[in-house]
């Protein structure tokens, strides 16, 4: 049994032989390399090809940083940081905090900001704690990670000394390129390889993900078995009504050639909430260029449904709807009975909050749809290390076939550069010279 379905029912869209064709004609240049941004196709043979001796190196180097440290600050952005995050918060309980059995070490994140307070509120909370550090970045010179890994790496140095620190810090970046990895050379930080050919936010089965994951305790082995799953699923040659990335990447775009402008993808469980911000990357980045894309947006269901269901319900017609899904949840509540109901919930006694959050959902997916926002639901059987693999994995292959589909290069993102130039600029970094003048003229 699959561990992703796509169902359509409910999207209003007629799937035709030539959609079906394009579809697979995407998915083929996806397996033949023979489309735009092909330099960048490391992903999809990825998770086949990690080897047993890979997985097994990130846990022993997983396990020497659990040992050193109680706070392991995982230091990254974008592509560097949303897939480790989205996968940690998927899988761990919200309320370990408080549990006497505190899991160690506790993952944190720096570097995905650039927020004073963030940082020195980071530094002062793990002042108590024993730390490590993980950092990520492909290029090896985004600002926001280095200016945190600078104080990390200088607070690691403090407490710990030169030659310890680097038992406690890890890099993964480029395998020759970039600042990091020059200091990672020669500070000697045992380091791991982002594959040249695998883009930051196609990279959560590299060690980029699967490095603070183990750190955290996730089963990054069943996270690749599920992955290797939706891989085989999804592969070339699988006919289409089969490939659950094939089907949503076609419907999604059917709608998008239909004027609904933007995608908004949501779930009943908050645990996935980070999962909409890592897809929302992946989409956002891939697809958004050439003045043209899908915008992904993102809900929490049912808090949203009290802030933003207004807006789907009535607003702009422009929206569809991606639901994920899931089947079964990890614990049983039962709603008991209350001889007085006061609030009048006796109606609801007996039954498990799960089967009142179904209700909501399919009351919401008909309300939705009947005003006027098409509904796509990704159905999982559950949250589980091996599922949300497949689940990854099924938004990348989509992706890909999707960006296809739209006619731009999925695996670019020339846009991000711009902020960047204005930001150096006004920050007089050397070689900016002339655009300082011109962008404080601008001010
Ligand atoms: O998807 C991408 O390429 C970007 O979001 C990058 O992941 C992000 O900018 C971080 O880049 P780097 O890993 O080079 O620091």
């Amino acid at each position: 049994m699959k561990n992703v379905k796509v169902d359509i029912s409910k999207a209003g869209v007629e799937i035709t032989a030539e959609m079906e064709a394009r579809a697979q004609a995407a998915n083929s240049l996806l397996h033949s390399g023979k489309g735009a941004g092909n330099d960048f196709l490391g992903w999809v043979r990825l998770p086949s090809s990690i080897t047993d001796s890979e997985i097994a190196a990130i846990t022993e180097t997983a396990a020497k940083l659990r040992a050193k440290a109680d706070v392991v600050i995982c230091i990254g952005i974008g592509g560097s940081y949303l897939g480790a995050k989205a996968v940690l918060e998927a899988m761990s309980n919200p309320f370990q905090l408080l549990h006497k059995e505190q899991q160690t070490p506790t993952v944190l994140f720096a570097g995905q900001n650039i927020s004073e307070d963030y940082t020195a509120e980071l530094l002062a909370a793990t002042k108590e704690h024993s730390i490590a550090a993980i950092v990520i970045s492909k290029s090896g010179t985004t600002t926001e990670p280095a200016i945190a890994f600078r104080l990390i790496k200088a607070e690691i140095e403090k407490r710990y000394g030169k030659q310890e620190a680097a038992e406690r810090i890890v890099a993964v970046t480029d395998k020759a390129r970039g600042a990091l990895k020059t200091l990672a050379t020669q500070e000697g930080y045992p380091t791991f390889v982002i594959p040249d050919d695998v883009g930051g936010r196609y990279s959560v089965l590299t060690p980029v993900g699967l490095l603070p994951l183990a750190v955290a305790g996730v089963d990054i082995a069943a996270l690749v078995r599920g992955a290797q799953e939706m891989e085989q699923a999804t592969a070339e040659g699988v006919p289409f009504a089969e490939n659950p990335s094939a089907i949503y990447a076609t419907v999604r775009n059917a709608l998008y050639a239909s004027g609904k402008k933007i995608e908004i993808l949501g779930s009943y469980e908050p645990k996935l909430q980070y999962i909409n911000e890592w897809w929302k990357q992946l989409y956002g980045e891939s697809e958004g260029k050439q003045g043209k894309g899908i915008f992904p947006a993102s809900v929490t269901l049912t808090a949203d449904l009290h802030s933003m269901g207004q807006y789907i319900q009535e607003g702009e017609r422009t929206l569809f709807e991606t639901i994920i899904s899931v089947a079964r949840p990890a614990s049983k509540v039962v709603i008991e009975a209350d001889s007085e109901n006061l609030d009048g919930l006796n109606y609801l006694a007996g039954k498990r909050i799960s089967e009142v959050n179904r209700m909501a959902e399919l009351g919401v997916q008909l309300a939705h749809v009947d005003g006027g926002v098409p509904n796509l639901r990704v159905e999982i059987p559950e949250i589980s290390a091996e599922v949300i693999g497949s689940l990854l994995y099924f938004f990348e292959k989509a992706c890909g076939i999707s960006g296809y589909l739209l006619g731009v290069n999925p695996f670019d993102q020339p846009g991000v550069e711009a902020y960047k130039k204005n930001m150096f600029a006004l920050l007089e970094k050397p070689g900016y010279e002339e655009a300082t003048k011109a962008i404080k003229a601008r001010l």
